[in-house]
């Protein structure tokens, strides 16, 4: 018996020093050497067959070999264990001087960027946004325009049809109808918003582009106050030497009307590429509120008068950033884009 535990513990301690010892497999020496029916509890049990001397001496060692072999299991348990972690920690270490990865931050569109400096600036002169709907009547688009069904002004604004009476709106002066239908003056507003022609897409058109239009309606209003109101946005917005000249025009809706043009930005009236040799750039329609509008939306014109405006936000954008192509907007090019 003696024998018989010596060669246990010496297999048993063998088995477990060797190079190639893991936690499972000490498990399975463990169980294999002590557990129920484990060499050494084998042999424990067999006790019952020795001799009363013989019984407390191989007790005694049997004892001090379980306990040889229990603590060479915890010894070689821990140290594994430890060799376990130190490769985790090794594994996870974080370099903290890496460089880390930049989030990309989005940014307003860059024709929202101008179509915002544009309402700042009438704001700032005490303008309210107003918004209308892209789907519009016929009566808000056209009739209640001066323009009535057949008027030659329809034929430059074609436009695509919901019905008869329902249309995607070619301007945004509509919104000047809807504000005076609900509100009476004293009226200053401003409207930025999409609107749409059946134009094909080119260097210069687009059936979808953007709109800001002003309406400014009161007592004893005068084209001073639009020149001065015109001149004071156009300073904001291109700077303080520009200079702003009206040509007589022609639109349904205002009377007297004229187109405004602003001094070139890049050759300042000499002529050059941007102005086509001009030496002016048009940014604006405008005008005196023609009084049928005003009689139309219940608004007297003995009492009231009035000025109103519109302007392309893509034409003003691509003057002021000199792009030469409006599909540049469309694309979403974000190396176009990233510029502004
Ligand atoms: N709605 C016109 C257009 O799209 C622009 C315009 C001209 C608006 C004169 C106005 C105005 O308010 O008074 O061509």
């Amino acid at each position: 018996m003696r024998e018989k535990l010596q060669e246990i513990k010496e297999k048993t301690l063998a088995a477990i020093t060797t190079g190639d010892i893991n936690l499972a497999r000490l498990e399975e020496i463990k169980v294999a050497c002590l557990g129920k029916k484990g060499s050494l509890t084998a042999v424990l049990r067999g006790m019952g067959g020795l001799s009363a001397e013989e019984r407390p001496v191989i007790g005694q060692l049997a004892n001090q070999v379980r306990q040889d072999i229990e603590k060479a299991i915890e010894d070689t348990k821990a140290r594994l264990k430890e060799e376990e972690l130190n490769r985790t920690l090794r594994r996870e270490t974080i370099d903290v001087t890496v460089p880390g990865n930049k989030a990309a931050l989005g940014k307003a569109h860059a024709l929202y960027q101008v179509e915002r400096e544009i309402c700042d600036i009438f704001v700032s002169m005490g303008f309210d946004i107003a918004e209308g709907p892209e789907v519009e009547y016929d009566y808000y688009n056209f009739e209640a325009l001066n323009i009535p069904p057949n008027h030659p002004a329809r034929d430059t604004q074609d436009t695509f049809y919901i019905t008869d009476r329902v249309l995607l709106r070619s301007q945004t002066s509509p919104v000047q109808i809807r504000t005076m239908e609900k509100q009476k003056p004293p009226i200053r507003i401003i409207s930025p918003g999409r609107v749409y022609r059946s134009d094909a897409l080119d260097a210069t058109h687009s059936p979808v582009f953007h709109q800001i239009e002003g309406l400014v309606v009161d007592k004893g209003i005068t084209m001073g106050d639009l020149k001065g109101i015109l001149e004071t946005y156009a300073k904001a917005l291109f700077g303080a030497d520009v200079k702003l000249r009206f040509r007589p025009h022609h639109f349904p809706f205002t009377e007297p009307s004229a187109e405004v043009d602003v001094s070139c930005l890049l050759c300042g009236g000499e002529g050059c590429r941007l102005c086509k040799g001009e030496g002016w750039i048009e940014i604006l329609g405008a005008g005196m509120v023609h009084p049928n509008v005003l009689r139309g939306c219940g608004i007297d014109p003995d009492v009231y008068s009035g000025f109103a405006f519109g302007m392309g936000v893509e034409r003003i954008a691509m003057k002021k950033y000199e792009i030469d192509d409006i599909r540049y907007f469309y694309e979403n090019d974000t190396r176009f884009l990233s510029q502004f």
